[in-house]
């Protein structure tokens, strides 16, 4: 039975961690510290609060005495570390708030773990997991090999320069002072409850109300897509069987163009439409309520600057090692998110009138 202390629990990935852990761990205890910034949703967590096996706590990973006190009280031996600043366009226009969370967060909560875990050998067996993204990498041409666990940080912007930071703090934790840790980078993720303002859930609700959908340059940068379950589970096999000190890349094999990423979301509300007709009625502003293509939406807008081309994942390390490999294909996993926004429409509209807050 482990303890676990999950920050950033209340966002996306988090969130789905905390339900996906819970379901194929019952015993285990899951403290949740989580800031609930602005993509921090209380909500999120509705599942597990109350529940004899979860505790919440609202507060900041920069808050090392605070930290300090929830790994002592309640005996955690595992920590799994998602809380960040995580929007590259945020990054862009305020990259401060990067630098406080990813790095210096970082840094406490390794300092924290230090002090309770390492200090007078005081715990022996812990784990550390730290999240991070494939982003650390840089960018790859069309015919560059895709990123292993070798290729040399090349960050592009604040956002992935700030993980990278974390990353190299995490490393050398481990090397200075012997704390046990994984690190995981992972390819773009999509799934429930992830904040409308990344790709996905951005064209899925504009296609909803018939708001254009916007791509930037011409759409033809290519990520690698992960449904974030499958993101979970190779956390999973990274902290149940991952060698302390290792870093593991955790993907999809799953490239696509920005552009026919948006394209095949468009077909599947074509389709959830033609076939179901309460959603001409619950959604009259889109344009597939008047029978039209939801790709009538799609208009290009001026590229970001240090737009990355192309993200691929070489994720034969947490394959061969630990036998990990994705459960969902890019069919079925889009076909999951489409259907949970459709059934959770009380959900998006609270964070899009902002009441999801109070
Ligand atoms: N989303 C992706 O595609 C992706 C891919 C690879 C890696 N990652 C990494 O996974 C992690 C989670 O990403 P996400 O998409 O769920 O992000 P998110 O923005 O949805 O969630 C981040 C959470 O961290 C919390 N947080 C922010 N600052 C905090 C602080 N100081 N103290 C406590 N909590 C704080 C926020 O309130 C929020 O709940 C991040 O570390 C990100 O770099 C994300």
């Amino acid at each position: 039975m482990s303890k676990l202390l999950v920050t950033g629990a209340a966002g996306f990935i988090g969130a789905n961690f905390v339900h996906y852990w819970h379901g194929a761990n019952p015993d285990d205890t899951i403290v949740a510290l989580d800031c609930l910034s602005y993509a921090g949703n209380k909500h999120n967590l509705a599942a597990a609060l109350g529940q004899p096996w979860f505790t919440f706590v609202k507060g900041s990973i920069n808050d090392q005495a605070l930290v300090e006190k929830l790994l002592i009280e309640h005996d955690v031996d595992t920590l799994v570390h998602f809380a960040a600043e995580s929007h590259v366009d945020r990054s862009i226009t305020g990259p401060d708030a990067f630098i406080d969370t990813n790095i210096v967060g970082t840094h406490t909560l390794l300092k924290a773990a230090k002090n309770c875990w390492l200090d007078d050998d005081k715990k022996p067996q812990h784990l550390f997991h730290h999240v991070s993204t494939d982003e650390v990498y840089g960018t790859l041409g069309a015919d560059d090999p895709a990123f292993s666990e070798t290729t040399p940080y090349a960050p592009n912007s604040p956002y992935a320069a700030s993980k990278a930071a974390s990353d190299h703090l995490v490393r050398s934790y481990h090397h200075t002072f012997g704390l046990r840790m994984t690190t995981s980078n992972c390819s773009n993720n999509y799934g429930p409850y992830q904040f409308p303002e990344k790709l996905l859930p951005l064209c899925m609700l504009n296609i909803l109300s018939g708001k254009s959908l916007p791509i930037y340059g011409d759409g033809s940068q290519i990520r690698d897509w992960l449904f974030v379950d499958d993101h979970n589970r190779g956390i999973e096999r990274v902290i149940k069987s991952g060698r302390a000190g290792e870093t593991y890349n955790i993907g999809g094999h799953n490239e696509w163009r920005n552009i026919d990423v948006v394209r095949r979301l468009c077909d599947l509300f074509d389709d959830r439409f033609a076939n179901d007709p309460s959603l001409a009625a619950r959604f009259p502003d889109s344009p597939c309520a008047a029978g039209q293509s939801a790709s009538s939406l799609i208009t290009f807008v001026t590229d970001r600057p240090g737009h990355d081309t192309r993200y691929a994942i070489d994720a034969r390390k947490v394959s061969g090692e630990l036998g990990f490999e994705p459960v969902e294909t890019f069919e079925t996993g889009l076909a999951k998110t489409v259907d949970w926004y459709l059934a959770n429409e009380p959900w998006w509209r609270a964070i899009l009138d902002g009441s999801y807050a109070e």
